[in-house]
């Protein structure tokens, strides 16, 4: 079955239920399930928390279309920095529309790894488990970003694609230090998100009135470096940053 011949009546429900007991088998501490955070429901409930919202956009194709067809290079752009010793962990904080997923476990699997997801929204951990339900090395967590139950450096690396973007700047900050706080003293956290492009080109006034209008918060990534919103400890030895399609996309590599 293709994307398009989905029953849009496609069940893509997260029983909260479960919760609990995943949350013992991940090692995490005990914690009640996080509410939805106000910036989703107000801001992205039409994206990531509508019931139709998974039936309308897990589509490659359309997430490919959003990004101006950047989406596979962006992807292996993340693929190519992990640097893994086999039975490394992995985690990825926040779900994300399209093949993103598959192509990480699918690559951590060649090494023995696995991958642990987290997301706010149950609906998007409903929709997870069903896409990744073919790979054994993938655990998914209803967590809230900005304040993980995992414990202090579980994680060799941790990737944040296209999730800074959507948060106001505190939960944006917490997030960040959150990230940085569950992967290991050697490890990495890889941002992949906006980025401010350069004048001469012409995607900054195709992009500027429509991020304004549908995703608010992404502005900021064009005011500010993101290393801006990392901790006041980070030396910018630390970080390397690389920029695609003209300044409107960027990876932001930070070594611990
Ligand atoms: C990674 S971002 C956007 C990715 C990309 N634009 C796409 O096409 O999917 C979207 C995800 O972030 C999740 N999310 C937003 N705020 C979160 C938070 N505080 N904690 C965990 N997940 C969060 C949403 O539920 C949603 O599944």
């Amino acid at each position: 079955m293709n994307d398009d011949s989905r029953a849009i009546t496609e069940d893509y429900s997260y029983d909260v239920a479960d919760f609990s007991e995943e949350q013992a088998t991940a090692g995490a501490n005990p914690v009640s399930p996080p509410p939805i955070p106000d910036y989703l429901q107000d801001t992205y409930w039409w994206a990531y928390v509508h019931p139709k919202s998974v039936w309308v956009f897990e589509r490659e194709w359309l997430v490919n279309l959003i990004l101006w067809g950047n989406m596979k290079k962006l992807t292996q752009s993340v693929l190519d920095e992990l640097d893994l010793e086999p039975g490394s962990n992995v985690l990825q904080v926040a779900c994300v529309y399209g093949d993103f997923s598959n192509r990480l476990a699918s690559h951590l699997g060649q090494t023995q790894s696995r991958l642990n997801v987290v997301d706010v929204a149950p609906i998007q951990i409903g929709n997870i488990k069903k896409k990744l339900a073919k790979h054994d090395n993938v655990a998914v967590h209803l967590q809230d970003s900005t304040c993980m139950s995992f414990p202090d450096d579980s994680f060799e690396e941790t990737v944040v694609f296209f999730l800074l973007h959507e948060q106001p700047a505190d939960a944006r900050r917490k997030t960040v230090a959150e990230a940085i706080r569950v992967t290991r003293p050697g490890g990495r956290v890889i941002f992949v998100d906006y980025h401010g492009p350069k004048r001469s080109n012409p995607m900054r006034y195709v992009m500027k009135p429509i991020l304004t209008l549908l995703e608010p918060f992404a502005m900021d990534l064009w005011r500010e470096e993101l290393p801006a919103f990392m901790p006041a400890e980070v030396k910018q030895e630390q970080v390397t940053s690389n920029f695609y399609f003209g300044g409107l996309y960027q990876k932001v590599v930070l070594k611990l």
